[in-house]
């Protein structure tokens, strides 16, 4: 039996119990059978959570870039790698092959040498969702330098701190990149970030939107006449299994963003068999997910794992409401996409239109379709069945994690029955318990629980990029030896898992992992803000919005500040970005403190999500009255 591609209900238990039995036989089984090795392991697994400590494959050599592209090329390198859908449905669709793919990643891969870049170096990419973005990636890969995508919504400030943070030696952006009728100037933001990245020595720029950019000479070069003049083909960096692939920065509950650090074997085996898998991926099939490529689900689920596994990846690079809001239902039947990878904030967006945008299109190729990043409600798991999988294509609601690597918890199609709003099942090799405030595993169903994992999968991030104190005192400490993943969850019956949300203070925003901290600091620089706290309230499109309690220094002030709000908001714009802006704003004379000084959130929650009938226990509160102004001024 092969365990890598599962069909069936009773296959998929056969290989959870091998997979949780016999770990080590399990990966090595898949490992040796699907992918290319310069040298074997020495061991599959080693592992400890309390240091905490990960290491899958140890003294395996490879090259993930030749796993994803060389090792297709004697049986599919006519076949499509890519489809690039541009913004605009005018411009020419470009089809790239994996021969294509692998002789541009070649020219680029010799670029970043004579630039300078070596094995181990970080590069920093802030681009549009264009193809060279996934070509940077695989070239990255080829010559085992660490990339690190900054997602390109993101601001100069939040970009600074992110390259210098794992002190890239080189930045790859654009000119400026296409976002439905607007222009962004991708490169002036970049060069505001350069002023404060002395790391930096040299900054590719890839043409997208012809814009008048300034160069910085010495500094800043045009990708594409490099690119032109470099060779198809760049020998290739054998890395070891546990060196670092790639870099992701998450938004933490308190502090500066993680820097997740993601090796090399384990999470391509990982991802490349949870790809399979969860979309049931068949030789002939084209595959859409609509993520970018700045967040994690682009990067397993755009570029690697279907990489890896010789599929044809849909690449779009606008959003799903331009030119109309059909846009989506228009390229999936352009290309008779088989499996559509979204967000369930769009689903709700697009939910909320005519349903004539979806009726005009001929949908009938879709055979899977997946959910990610936050739950997804009843309703729009129902508008998504009934209308886009017309109740034939099974829905996996996957869930997972930037610090997961790929995807932990969910259906397989035509295998698990699905559930509406549950993630249901954990994947071969996942290990999910749920745990009480104590630290007591639950044993039994229909409850809910602090959501950890007890045994590593290949794909865990091993640390956090330059603080591994901060990765062990983040997800190993809270539950002794376990890997605490910051949701909680709910377990019905049989055995099902639909997770509630955070348990802690981040908030999922359209499907954007936002911690509340690094906002309160960025507000907090306002120089009327004393004090600010932020919590989510549920948004029917966004999922969750952000909320803001925030004290003025000048009291009497406040009723007629209205200016301060949109300060507010452009901080927030300058310092993360316009994804972290608030929805509401709420100035107020005080914050409810426990004596310790420590702010009540639940209190703060419950006002802004309106549900006021029972504020709980406040007596323990040092400010209790403040709690009654706090409801009266609430913003409806
Ligand atoms: O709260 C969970 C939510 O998104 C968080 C992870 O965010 P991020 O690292 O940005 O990665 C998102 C893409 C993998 C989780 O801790 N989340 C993710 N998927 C789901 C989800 N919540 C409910 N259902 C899901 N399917």
């Amino acid at each position: 039996m092969s365990n890598y591609h599962i069909k069936h209900l009773e296959e998929y238990f056969q290989v959870y119990r091998k997979s949780i039995t016999e770990p080590e036989n399990f990966w090595e089984e898949i490992a040796e059978e699907h992918f290319l090795w310069h040298k074997r392991w020495d061991s599959v697994l080693e592992w400890d959570f309390k240091k905490p400590e990960v290491k899958w494959f140890r003294g395996a050599e490879l090259n993930v870039a030749e796993n994803c592209l060389d090792r297709h090329l004697q049986t599919k390198a006519d076949k499509n790698a890519i489809i690039f859908e541009p913004n605009n449905p005018d411009e020419e669709t470009e089809y790239i092959t994996y021969r294509q793919l692998h002789d541009r990643v070649c020219r680029f891969a010799n670029v970043l040498k004579e630039e300078g870049i070596e094995k181990g170096d970080r590069v920093c990419i802030y681009m549009p969702m264009i193809p060279d973005l996934a070509v940077a990636l695989l070239a990255c890969a080829r010559i085992g330098a660490v990339h690190s995508v900054v997602f390109a919504g993101f601001s100069a400030t939040a970009l600074a701190t992110r390259i210098n943070d794992a002190e890239c030696k080189m930045l790859i952006t654009a000119d400026g990149s296409y976002r439905g009728e607007k222009t962004i100037d991708l490169k002036g933001i970049a060069d505001e970030a350069l002023e404060k990245t002395p790391c930096v020595e040299s900054v590719l720029v890839a043409k997208r939107i012809n814009s008048n950019i300034k160069m910085k000479e010495g500094r800043d070069k045009w990708l594409q006449p490099l690119l032109e003049k470099s060779h198809t083909y760049c020998s290739m960096e054998i890395v070891k299994a546990e060196d670092p692939l790639f870099i992701l920065y998450t938004s933490g509950s308190t502090g500066k963003p993680k820097g997740m650090v993601h090796t090399s074997a384990g999470y391509l085996v990982y991802t490349a068999f949870t790809f399979k898998n969860i979309f049931q991926y068949n030789e002939e099939d084209i595959y859409w997910c609509t993520a970018d490529i700045g967040w994690i689900t682009g990067h397993s689920y755009i570029v690697y794992g279907p990489l890896a596994n010789g599929a044809t990846s849909v690449m779009y690079e606008g959003i799903p409401t331009h030119p109309h809001y059909g846009r989506f239902w228009e390229i999936v039947e352009k290309h008779k996409v088989n499996q559509f990878y979204t967000a369930p904030t769009v689903i709700r967006a697009l939910a909320k239109q005519d349903l004539e945008h979806v009726e005009n299109h001929d949908l009938s190729s879709l055979k899977v379709l997946g959910t990610v990043g936050e739950p997804i409600n009843e309703d729009a798991w129902h508008w998504y069945n009934d209308n886009i999988g017309k109740k034939r294509s099974p829905i996996v609601d996957t869930w997972w994690q930037t610090e997961t690597g790929g995807i932990m918890i969910s259906p397989i199609p035509f295998t698990t029955p699905t559930k509406p709003t549950y993630a249901t099942l954990p994947l071969p090799g996942i290990q999910p318990v749920l745990l009480d405030d104590e630290g007591a595993e639950i044993n039994n169903n229909q409850v809910n629980g602090n959501l950890c994992i007890k045994f590593p999968w290949p794909s865990i991030a091993r640390t956090i990029w330059g603080d591994h104190e901060r990765f062990r005192q983040t997800y190993f400490d809270r539950f002794k030896d376990h890997y605490f993943t910051g949701d909680g969850a709910f377990r019905d019956e049989v055995g099902y898992y639909r997770i509630t949300g955070r348990v802690d203070d981040v908030v999922i925003v359209s499907g954007h992992n936002l911690g509340t901290a690094p906002i309160e600091d960025a507000i907090n620089e306002h120089p009327s803000v004393v004090e600010s706290a932020i919590v989510g309230f549920p948004h029917e499109i966004k999922g969750s919005a952000l909320y803001g309690f925030v004290i003025l220094k000048n009291v009497g002030e406040w009723r007629v500040h209205e200016n301060v709000r949109k300060e507010i908001n452009q901080i927030i714009t300058e310092h993360i970005g316009p994804i972290a802006k608030l929805d509401k704003i709420q100035f107020t004379s005080g914050l409810p403190k426990t004596r310790s000084g420590k702010i009540m959130r639940r209190i703060l929650r419950k006002v802004a999500a309106k549900d006021l009938d029972d504020m709980g226990d406040t007596s323990t509160l040092l400010n209790p009255e403040v709690v009654d102004e706090i409801i009266e001024n609430a913003i409806k």
